[in-house]
């Protein structure tokens, strides 16, 4: 049987709505088979009014894929798939607060990522997402057969180093140092997608660090150029959270922004994240340290 789902859009670029599936129970692989349509189609599907515990949570998770166990975020001790994303009213950093594309800094990036909302602040803690196939398709057709030739090398060194952004919310959340040399990894800097033939750009400002073969000083002219562009307001869509809403991203051709408006107090998500299939990475691979 194809199922059918409510579908609704919510910006030009990406974004839809989807109403009529409890995320709780059990689905049908024709109902995952829709969702996964709706994902690759709109790049971010949002869900209102769902309320799933840890373990429904991941179940639902694992129907996409196998799950990632973060390598400096602690996952939940009955669940370590499921990380809780916590700011505290004393907290200053919030996590994921610049744009980025979760886990590219893995040999093997997560291909989308769950969010659930449990508590949220009075206003404010709206999450930003960026459709990076809208990005390079409004590039010129010189730029992307350029771009199309090129490789990004990303690595968690600087995000989760003694010094990084990630080190200040340790307060809270239970974040791990990256220490020493974590590795670095390439990724074509212009992914095509699995499912939908559709190409986006995958760098991100948080986790690339240069154009692979190219210095760093060289790389960032262009990549400055690209982070600019990629987040184009006409490449948005925005999401405001209710308690028990989801959403779900495709980290192939979406950047995401969780906006930190809201001092002084607390806000509380948990996030489960979807591995690819090996095969789909088989175009990484591993560099040496940068020069
Ligand atoms: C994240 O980067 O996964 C967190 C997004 C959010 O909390 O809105």
């Amino acid at each position: 049987m194809i199922e059918t789902l409510k579908i609704r859009r919510v910006a030009g670029a990406l974004g839809a709505e989807i109403s009529g599936v409890d995320l709780s129970q059990p689905l049908s692989d024709s109902m995952i088979a829709a969702i996964r349509q709706a994902l690759v189609e709109h790049q971010v599907i949002f869900f209102r009014d769902q309320d799933l515990t840890p373990a429904q949570h991941v179940a639902f998770g694992a129907r996409f894929g196998p799950l990632n166990i973060h390598p400096y975020v602690a996952g939940m001790p009955e669940q370590p798939e499921a990380m809780e994303l916590i700011k505290e009213p004393s907290d200053r950093i919030n996590f994921g607060g610049g744009w980025h594309s979760d886990m590219s800094f893995l040999q093997t990036p997560a291909i989308g990522s769950i969010l659930y909302a449990i508590e949220l602040p009075e206003f404010g803690g709206d999450t930003l997402f960026a459709s990076q196939a809208a990005a390079f398709e409004a590039l010129s057709p010189g730029l992307q057969a350029t771009l199309e030739t090129l490789n990004g090398v990303h690595s968690a060194s600087r995000e989760y180093s003694a010094q990084g952004p990630s080190a200040q919310k340790r307060g809270s959340m239970k974040i791990a140092e990256a220490d020493g040399y974590v590795g670095e990894y390439v990724h074509p800097m212009v992914l095509t997608h699995p499912e939908t033939g559709r190409k986006a750009l995958y760098v991100n400002p948080a986790f690339t660090l240069r154009i692979d073969g190219w210095k760093t000083r060289e790389s960032k002219a262009l990549l400055d150029y690209l982070f600019d562009h990629c987040r184009y307001e006409g490449f948005t869509c925005r999401f405001t959270w209710q308690k028990g809403s989801v959403a779900f991203w495709d980290n192939r051709s979406v950047w995401h922004f969780a906006l930190n408006d809201y001092p002084g107090q607390r806000r509380h998500m948990r996030r489960v994240t979807v591995d690819p299939w090996p095969q789909i990475a088989a175009k990484s691979r591993v560099v040496q340290a940068a020069e």
